[in-house]
């Protein structure tokens, strides 16, 4: 599952709702793997939001960058 395009959304649906988390577009390589192709994700304050994937599908370097210790080489938190 690496280098797959993904957007999550645990908000409202409306937009209205401010984020209490929120990341656009985030794309990490590695060299020349692709671990993370324009992910968006948006989590709405008290959302329980799960992460799910594979060995490798990127969890840990999204919350990596999430967290804000990785930088991505694209995309933002928002
Ligand atoms: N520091 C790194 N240097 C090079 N490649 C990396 C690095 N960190 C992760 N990767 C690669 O990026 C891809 C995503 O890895 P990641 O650890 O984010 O996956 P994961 O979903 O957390 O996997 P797991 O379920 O095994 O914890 C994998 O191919 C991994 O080998
Ligand atoms: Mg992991």
């Amino acid at each position: 599952m690496t280098a797959t395009t993904a957007s999550v959304v645990a908000g409202d649906g409306a937009g209205t709702t401010p984020m209490a988390l929120a990341a656009e577009g985030i794309t990490v390589r590695f060299g020349g793997l692709t671990a993370l192709n324009s992910v968006s994700i948006e989590v709405a304050p008290g959302a329980i939001a799960g992460l799910v994937g594979p060995n490798g599908a990127g969890k840990s370097t999204l919350l990596g960058v999430l967290s804000g210790l990785l930088r991505p080489n694209a995309g933002a938190r928002t």
